[in-house]
Parts: C-alpha cells; sequence; structure tokens
C-alpha cells in the first residue's frame, strides 16, 4: 500500500455524493492506488446536517463553507455533486487556487460556463476530470478497446439512447426541473452521458447537428417541502407525495422531458441520439449500437456486465451475435480488481474505477482507459448546445458554429 495520501474535499451530498463517497472510500481497498483517498471534509447545506453524513461515510470533516473548503491547503483534491448550476463557481476556485478537480457531469448548465470551466483549467494546468462514468463499466471500456483495434472496421452508424421513466406527473417539483439550476433536462442529464460514450467508444467527433426535437411533457410540478432527491424517488417519499397532492403549490417545469436529434460524424457516418425521462419501462436503459464494416456492437446498461458484438469476418453460415460477459480479469478492464468470472458488478463499480484512474492519472501515470477532463467535456456540451439550437430554430447546425 503506497504512503502518499490526497485529501479529497467533496462539495455537495446528495445521490452522488453517495456514490462517490463510496468509490473513494473503496478504492483503496480494491485497487492498489499509487496515492491513496482520504476522506477529508464534505460540504453540504446547513439544513442537510453534513456532519451527520460525515460520520455515516466516513468523513473526517464536515463544512457548510465551500469557498473556503476548496482553498484549505489541507485539501489536495475538489470532488464536485452539487447540481448542474453549482459546477462552474467551486471549479473555477478550486482551479485558480491550483487543485486538482474532479466535476459531476453535465460539466454544468450553461455552455459559456463549461467553455469557461475549460479555459481555466488549461490557464492552471491542474488535472481535471468529469464523471462520465459509464465509461468504466468494463463492458464500455473493452468496447472502447475493441473498437481501437479494428474489431468492427470503418464505422458507418451510431445509435444511442438514454431511456428513463421516473418522472411521471406524481414527481413534484427539484432543481432538476428549472432550466436556472440544471440548465435543461433529459438532454443535459441523459443525453450529455451517451454523447460522451459514443465519443469515446467510436473516437468519432460529431460534426453536424441534422435536425432535433425536444418536448416538455408535464410543463408544471407540485412544490413540496421534501423533494425528490434527484432521481431516486423512495416508497416513503411516494407515499409523501400522494398525501400531499391537494394541497401542493405548482412551479413551471422550464426543461425539457424529451430530447432527439440526428448527427453526421467527422468520417462520415450518420448517427441518432435520444433521451427522454418518460420512456415508460425503460427504467435505466442507457445504451448504444455501433455498425461498422466488419463488425458491429451493443450495450445496454440495464445488462451492464455484457456485449453484443457481431463479427463479419467470419464465414457467412456461422455469423451472429456474441454475448460476451465482460468479468473475466484477464481480458476485461477493471474487474480483476473486484470479483472472479461471472461474480456480476454493479453501479458503484464504475466510481470506484473512476477514482481509481484519477488517482493514477494524479500520480502522473496513464489511466486504464481516457478519462475525460474539462476541455473533453466542453466539446460534449457544444453537442448538446447544438442539438438545442437545432431544435430552436429548426435546422442543420454545423459544430462549428458553437463556440
Ligand atoms: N454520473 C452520473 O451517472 C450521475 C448520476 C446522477 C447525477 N449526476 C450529476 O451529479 C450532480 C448532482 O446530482 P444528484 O443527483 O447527486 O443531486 P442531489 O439533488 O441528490 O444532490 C445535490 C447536492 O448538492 C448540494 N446542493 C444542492 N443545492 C445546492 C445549492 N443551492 N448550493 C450549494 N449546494 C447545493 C446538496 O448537498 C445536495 O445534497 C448533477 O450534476 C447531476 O447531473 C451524475
Amino acid at each position: 500500500m503506497s504512503d502518499k495520501k490526497i485529501n479529497v474535499a467533496m462539495i455537495g451530498q446528495g445521490f452522488m455524493g453517495r456514490s462517490h463517497s463510496n468509490a473513494w472510500s473503496q478504492v483503496n481497498k480494491f485497487f492498489d492506488p499509487p496515492i491513496n483517498s482520504v476522506l477529508h471534509t464534505v460540504y453540504g447545506m446547513a439544513a442537510e446536517k453534513p456532519n451527520i453524513f460525515a460520520e455515516k461515510w466516513g468523513w473526517l470533516h464536515s463544512s457548510t463553507d465551500w469557498e473556503s473548503l476548496v482553498k484549505s491547503p489541507e485539501v489536495g483534491l475538489v470532488d464536485i455533486v452539487t447540481p448542474n448550476f453549482m459546477h462552474s463557481p467551486p471549479a473555477k476556485a478550486a482551479v485558480a487556487a491550483g487543485k486538482p478537480c474532479s466535476c459531476e457531469k453535465p460539466i454544468s448548465a450553461t455552455l459559456t460556463e463549461a467553455r469557461e470551466m475549460a479555459e481555466a483549467a488549461a490557464k492552471s494546468k491542474v488535472d481535471t476530470f468529469v464523471w462520465f462514468v459509464y465509461r468504466r463499466a468494463p463492458a464500455v471500456a473493452f468496447a472502447h478497446q475493441l473498437v481501437k483495434q479494428g474489431a468492427i472496421g470503418e464505422i458507418r452508424h451510431i445509435r444511442a439512447v438514454y431511456l428513463q421513466d421516473w418522472a411521471d406527473e406524481s414527481v413534484p417539483f427539484a432543481w432538476r426541473f428549472k432550466k436556472e439550476l440544471a440548465g435543461s433536462g433529459s438532454h443535459g442529464d441523459l443525453n450529455a452521458h451517451i454523447v460522451d460514450m459514443t465519443r469515446f467508444v467510436a473516437g468519432l467527433e460529431i460534426d453536424t447537428v441534422c435536425g432535433a426535437v425536444a418536448e416538455t411533457f408535464v410543463k408544471k410540478r407540485k412544490i413540496i417541502e421534501q423533494d425528490s432527491g434527484g432521481g431516486i424517488v423512495t416508497d416513503e417519499k411516494m407515499r409523501y407525495m400522494k398525501e400531499d397532492a391537494g394541497s401542493a403549490k405548482l412551479g413551471d417545469v422550464t426543461v425539457d422531458d424529451a430530447v432527439l436529434f440526428l448527427v453526421k460524424y467527422n468520417n462520415g457516418a450518420v448517427g441518432s441520439y435520444e433521451a427522454a425521462r418518460q420512456a415508460t419501462g425503460n427504467q435505466n436503459y442507457n445504451g448504444f449500437e455501433i455498425n461498422g464494416t466488419k463488425g458491429s456492437i451493443k450495450f445496454n446498461f440495464e445488462d451492464m456486465n455484457h456485449l453484443q458484438f457481431y463479427d463479419a469476418t467470419r464465414p457467412r453460415e456461422i455469423q451472429g451475435w456474441t454475448t460476451i460477459m465482460c468479468t473475466h480479469g484477464g481480458s476485461h478492464p477493471y474487474v480483476a480488481n473486484y470479483w472472479p468470472d461471472a461474480h456480476l458488478i454493479g453501479y458503484e463499480h464504475g466510481f470506484t474505477s473512476m477514482a481509481y484512474d484519477i488517482l493514477l492519472k494524479l500520480a502522473g501515470k496513464t489511466p486504464t482507459v481516457p478519462l475525460p477532463d474539462f476541455n473533453d467535456a466542453y466539446q460534449t456540451q457544444r453537442v448538446l448546445e447544438a442539438a438545442l439550437v437545432a431544435a430552436n430554430e429548426k435546422r442543420w447546425v454545423k459544430l462549428d458554429e458553437i463556440k
């Protein structure tokens, strides 16, 4: 075990606060990072009682003052897990203080903030990271390696979807439904992931958005004291919402429920992206299909340990889809550090694997597969912006237009 340590300060303590707390504490156990993470301080709003969160999740200290925290000489890495409008202020403060910074996705609520974050990171030269965590599902990391080796030939066509069904009208108002706080709805939440994931796996850049639609189905939502806590709606909260249904005030939803768009890539390939929060029955269908001249791959996070591969170079009579269980430590990224073959891994492992790669990069070593930094996430944000312009102005949009 390394004797080097880095003190992590985590800004925010909601859904992602729990998953990152788990990752920063598990990474030193499952991996042997060159620098060990120390859960130093968690920031939360006073009403959230961050001292209780700190005790439960193993943080040494808690704080209700993020501005002092990010500048503290004791802090080595700032990790941001707040709503999208609250990414840019602590991120810019952290890099200005010369501290490496990891930030949840989408990189920010607006393109301007995303660009400013990328510029601030370039100026300060510190390492930055954005938690596009699905890159680290072993099947997705393996798909990236397969495509890089040429296993599917030249890519001609990509379909990417991220469909969820948690946002029916019974779900009350939360920051996710307000443009000033979230930037967009399903678009920044879900399309951000699949744009990043397909850029990562296919190694292609989107050149043109060839039309888009954006729609909001539920235009008003109940404002209740106890919000839905991001995407997590527990049985207890559902009971509370139903009891409160008659009396609650209504808030205007100012973000999309669904955004779909078509694209052309820089190699001439074509693609489509779909994000929806009311795609009933699709609870976390985060997937892609990538079709090339020699073969194809398919992935759906609801079955995250498997990758589908079609090898079109085999004799025609035996061609067919192969279901690869991506749990073999000798062949598939990350899994050697968890359990033996076919002892399946889950959602939280992606965060632990990303924490490991961040610690490798901070020690000057190469991560298992490439990590997205602020500039990379800004490029994804440009694609999202191009799709919104295409939807609003009902036209094709070249990425060169979007700065
Ligand atoms: N990588 C992923 O797969 C993934 C999954 C879910 C969410 N996210 C992203 O993580 C971020 C947080 O999402 P979440 O689901 O954890 O949200 P959440 O609502 O569960 O928690 C957000 C936390 O941020 C803090 N916060 C809230 N409002 C604040 C304010 N006004 N000022 C300061 N701090 C405030 C609080 O500590 C709160 O608990 C978002 O950017 C979201 O898009 C990423």
